[in-house]
Order: structure tokens, then C-alpha cells, then sequence
């Protein structure tokens, strides 16, 4: 059955008292699609990370337990999200390892080649233009920097018949692949796996080196 469409609007984009309980119940259920994706990030200590459409905060504070981040920020356009992401990560904002701001992720706040790892896990079903969006993360990455993409695709049938197609447009692993190339990422390579009855990918993709990126073109 399909989940109601106020309340995949609370997914794509959280407001109010209910969005704040969705923020609860998302920072637990997409757990294990973020841990894997911070694992594909390879992360080392004095790794400066951006999480796209960061949500409750949870990732950053994974991320920044495993190792020690610098540098790093979360951007989401959810306010009751950012109130959420600013009292988990109390610590690291505080100490300046971390900044959080409230953005479209179509425009991210940061100058070119500002980090060197970038994730976004369930959010590219909301984005109008989602090559904008990717453009965007490979604007602020440097080069040699890793980028993690997490979605669900139109191969998982529970996830087209489960959220109304007026808020989520599931994409193909094809379609993600094409669109990371064309922005300018190496060889994205994705992973597929079923957790706990959701269908996910992860694709994963490198910035190239200047010379490499002359290489691709040559
Ligand atoms: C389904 S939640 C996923 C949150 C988190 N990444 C996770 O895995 O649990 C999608 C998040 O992306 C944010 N978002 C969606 N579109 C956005 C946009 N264009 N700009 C900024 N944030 C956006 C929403 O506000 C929401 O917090």
C-alpha cells in the first residue's frame, strides 16, 4: 500500500511536529543504508566530509566517531532537520569540526574543491534536476575525492508501490551511472543489496585528478 502523500512530503522535505517524528523514525530506519555508505567512503582521520541532505544528523556523528573529521558540514533545506543534526552533533560544531546549514542542495554554500568526501543517501527521488544536484557535489569535491550516492530504483518494485510518484521518482542504476559520468566522476561502480527488504545501491564515484580528467578526454 502506498504511504499516504503527507507523509512522503515529510520525506522529501520535514516541517512541524510531524516532522519531527519522522526525523526520529529516519534517523533509525536509514541507518544501515548510511553505515554502508560512510564504509565505501574509506574514511581516514582529517577527512573533510559533506553529507547531502544530512536530515536528523546521524551520519555525521557516526562518521565523526569513526574517525576524526575536519572541516566538515551537513546541508539540508529541512529546518526541523538542522535542529535535530545541530543537538547531535553539539560536540563537533562546537570544536569547529563540523558546520551545518540550511540549503538547497541544488546551490551548496561552499567554494570549488572544498572537501574530499561527499555522500547523499535518499534524497535524489526529491530533486527536480538531479544532474544539478550532482554537478553541485562534484563542484565542491576535489579531485581525487570520493562520492557515495544511496537510493532505492525503479528495480525495487516495493519502493515504486509504496510511495506516491507525485513526491518520489525512483530512479535506474543506468540512468545514476550516465549522470555521474556526464557531470565528470570516474568509472562510478554500484553496489546492490537488499536491507532488510528494501533493494539499495550505492554508487560510488571518484573526482579525477586533473591529469586523469585530461586522459578521459584525449
Ligand atoms: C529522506 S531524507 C534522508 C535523510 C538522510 N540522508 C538519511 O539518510 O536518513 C531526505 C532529506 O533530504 C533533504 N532534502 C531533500 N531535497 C533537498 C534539497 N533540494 N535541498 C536540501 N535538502 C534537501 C530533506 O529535507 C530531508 O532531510
Amino acid at each position: 500500500m502506498k504511504k499516504p502523500e503527507f507523509i512522503a512530503r515529510q520525506g522529501r522535505r520535514p516541517t512541524g511536529l510531524l516532522g519531527a517524528i519522522v526525523a526520529r523514525i529516519m534517523a533509525r530506519e536509514t541507518r544501515p543504508e548510511n553505515e554502508r555508505a560512510l564504509h565505501l567512503l574509506d574514511l581516514a582521520d582529517g577527512d573533510s566530509l559533506i553529507d547531502i541532505g544530512c536530515g536528523h544528523g546521524e551520519t555525521l556523528f557516526k562518521a565523526d566517531a569513526m574517525v576524526r573529521l575536519a572541516g566538515s558540514a551537513g546541508v539540508d533545506f529541512s529546518e526541523v532537520m538542522l535542529k535535530r543534526a545541530r543537538a547531535r552533533n553539539r560536540d563537533a560544531v562546537w570544536e569547529t569540526r563540523l558546520t551545518l546549514h540550511c540549503a538547497d542542495t541544488s546551490a551548496l554554500p561552499f567554494p570549488d574543491n572544498r572537501f574530499n568526501k561527499a555522500l547523499s543517501v535518499h534524497t535524489i527521488y526529491f530533486w527536480p534536476d538531479p544532474a544539478a544536484h550532482l554537478a553541485e557535489a562534484f563542484r565542491v569535491l576535489r579531485s581525487g575525492g570520493r562520492f557515495v550516492l544511496c537510493y532505492r530504483s525503479t528495480a525495487d518494485r516495493r519502493a515504486v508501490d509504496g510511495f506516491p510518484d507525485t513526491v518520489y521518482r525512483f530512479p535506474q542504476v543506468q540512468e545514476i551511472e550516465g549522470m555521474l559520468s556526464r557531470v565528470g566522476y570516474f568509472q562510478p561502480e554500484t553496489l546492490t543489496e537488499d536491507i532488510a527488504g528494501r533493494l539499495t545501491h550505492w554508487s560510488v564515484a571518484v573526482k579525477p585528478k586533473a591529469k586523469d580528467s585530461k586522459a578521459g578526454r584525449s
